[in-house]
């Protein structure tokens, strides 16, 4: 037995310590038996140090060290020394120096684990996460889950600085419009009632406004029962705020001020600030996207003046029927091989594209290319001057509706830097994406819907278009985009109760419905709201790029699979009937459940 405290963590160990006694706790990283030194890497959330048990030196160490194996969680008493010239480990923090243990006590036993616990192992994602206590245990891991709280620390020190109060809204709510499936709660005591879990804290924000509180933040937890992908979790943490008296400049300028702070304080990055902006038209025209990644060029050029008078039908009729043909230039790589040229056409026929032309314009100045033929030498050469093409460059053509172009396109794009390495993992590419259209025409409901929520305001010219052009109608909206992520978004609300009730129009709400779901709102807006705008960033998407992950599952202590589940829980699980027949629920799964 060890007496003593622990006295020192293993990562922070170094010459200054040396010929000092520490006592050490952690988990035993690995072990090696060198012909009678044993060898120990003894690890804790700081890091990891070399420990040694000598059979010579005084003491229980060596004995107990014959026992030990990976995992074990133990106790060493030892001196830190100094590790000889060609024993120096450069590869970790501590590798000048080493413990020479005198006792050492096993805390605890371990069975072997399912993987290494160690970086870079390439382990299936679903055995990692059955036993995420096991992965959590690894160093990047813990480095990730460490640079998120810096992260919140920082934001907590810079709102607060700037006057905002952090203020907790309800988890059991009514459903608030961020346009994503509810997470329902069924209320025991309102026989048929459910609560929704909040997809943000929208409304309540809002109405902190109303109650004067001025400026309001909350690291809070958001629920969205929506598809999955590597950047959307079904519960995620958003950095909330909204901020009372401030218009998109003051907000805008604010939030740069913030993610300065940020990159600084945790990663010792200056950001250039202020960041640029790209309208909505522009960011979809140019790049396909409204949340475009600018570490690379191969803009969208548009085509259609370049082909209009051609003798190819697919183009032509395209841009007779109000579509597009546009281009990009793939710089340098007119020898594509054919084979991934035509598997092209699958990848952009994921997004709705009909085909993808292409021209590969050779180095030796030679045109090679399935649509040639349909144009004069004259026609080529205005392509070619259009899309700013130079021998060995490479064009790709989508010819279709703008939004099918836009999708093909913006994605071929990123598809080909990544093939040709162009994106530099290193880069920080922030753009705020401003002045996004109000709404977006659902095809399947037959009417408009928000674009970012209906409580955003339109921008003040286009107020008279609500009634007779909602599609014309731009919101004072803006997302800050990193790297091709959309890291956040807000917008200006409505303030006054009749733009309100005129939006709830164009989207298609009568006044009864509106009453009946925001009818709360409504009326708090007529006891004196103020102008006020917000702001929400996705907290484990800004910390998946800041430690440069390709998943925010990388970022999130415990997150669910694809598939919404919890593989280490196993939540979501089947309950029991009577707590089922409490809350008043009766389910028609069981057909289902019986197959
Ligand atoms: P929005 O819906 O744009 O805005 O969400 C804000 C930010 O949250 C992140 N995010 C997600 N992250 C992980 N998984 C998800 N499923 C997910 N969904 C969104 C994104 C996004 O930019 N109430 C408004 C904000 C406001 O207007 O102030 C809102 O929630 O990074
Ligand atoms: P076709 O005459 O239909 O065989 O098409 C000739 C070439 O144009 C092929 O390389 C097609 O992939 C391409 N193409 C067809 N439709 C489109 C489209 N909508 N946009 C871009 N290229 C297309």
């Amino acid at each position: 037995m060890i007496n003593e405290k622990r006295s020192h963590h293993c990562g922070e160990l170094g010459k200054d310590q040396a010929g000092e006694k520490v006592i050490l706790c952690g988990w035993v990283s690995k072990r090696r038996d060198h012909g009678g030194l044993i060898f120990i890497d003894l690890r804790d959330r700081s890091g990891i140090v070399q420990v040694v048990a000598d059979p010579e030196s005084a003491g229980t160490s060596f004995k107990t060290a014959e026992d030990i194996r990976n995992e074990f969680v133990i106790k060493v008493e030892g001196k830190v020394r100094l590790r000889d010239a060609d024993t120096i480990n450069e590869n970790i923090a501590t590798g000048t120096i080493e413990v020479l243990a005198s006792e050492i006590e096993v805390l605890n036993k371990a069975k072997t684990p399912p993987f290494y616990i160690k970086d870079d192992i390439d382990t299936d994602e679903n055995l990692r996460l059955k036993f995420r206590y096991l992965d959590l245990r690894r160093p990047e891991m813990q480095r990730n889950l460490i640079l998120r709280h810096k992260v919140a620390k920082l934001m907590r020190d810079y709102l607060d600085e700037h006057r905002f109060l952090e203020i907790e809204t309800p988890m059991l709510c009514k459903s608030t419009p961020e346009g994503a499936r509810d997470y329902l709660v069924p209320s025991r005591v309102n026989p048929g009632k459910f609560y929704a879990l909040p997809q943000s804290p929208q409304i309540f924000k809002q109405l902190l406004m109303v109650a004067g509180m001025e400026r309001y933040f909350q690291i809070a937890r958001c629920f969205r029962d929506e598809d999955l992908r590597a950047d959307r979790q079904p519960e995620f943490t958003q950095l909330d705020m909204e901020m009372s008296f401030m218009d998109v400049d003051e907000i805008l300028e604010l939030m740069e001020g913030l993610i300065y702070h940020i990159f600084k304080g945790a990663l010792g990055k200056e950001i250039k600030i202020p960041f640029q902006r790209l309208t909505w038209d522009d960011a979809m025209d140019r790049y396909g996207s409204d949340k475009p990644d600018l570490r690379f060029g191969m803009e969208l050029v548009n085509m259609a003046d370049a082909v209009k008078d051609a003798d190819f039908t697919v183009f032509r009729s395209v841009i007779e029927n109000g579509g597009q043909v546009k281009a990009i230039n793939v710089k340098g790589y007119a020898n594509i091989p054919r084979r991934e040229a035509d598997h092209l056409k699958d990848f952009v026929a994921i997004y709705g594209a009909k085909g993808l032309a292409y021209i590969q314009y050779l180095a030796d100045g030679t045109i090679k290319s399935p649509i040639a033929k349909f144009f004069t030498k004259e026609q080529m050469d205005g392509i070619l001057a259009t899309a700013k093409a130079e021998p060995g460059d490479l064009l790709f053509f989508v010819a279709d509706k703008p939004s099918v172009v836009a999708a093909a396109l913006g994605a071929l794009r990123i598809e080909m830097a990544k093939r040709l390495n162009l994106i530099d993992p290193n880069e920080l590419a922030f753009t705020w994406v401003v002045d996004f259209p109000m709404f977006e025409y659902d095809e399947e409901e037959k009417r408009y819907v928000a674009m970012h929520h209906p409580f955003t305001s339109p921008r003040d010219e286009d107020l008279p278009l609500l009634e007779t052009d909602p599609g014309k109608v731009y919101a004072k909206a803006y997302d800050m985009v990193l790297n091709g992520t959309e890291i956040g978004g807000g917008s200006i609300r409505i303030h006054r109760r009749e733009v309100q009730k005129a939006i709830f129009k164009a989207i298609g709400l009568t006044d009864e419905e509106a009453q009946e779901k925001f009818g709360f709102m409504m009326n708090a807006f007529e006891y004196g709201a103020p102008p006020h705008g917000g702001l929400a960033f996705g907290l484990d998407r800004l910390i998946m790029i800041m430690a440069q992950r390709d998943s925010i599952r990388d970022v999130i202590a415990f997150p669910k699979t694809q598939s919404a589940s919890d593989l280490m829980t196993q939540a979501p699980n089947d309950v029991d009937e009577k707590q089922l027949r409490e809350l008043h629920i009766k389910t028609s799964l069981l057909m289902k459940k019986e197959k």
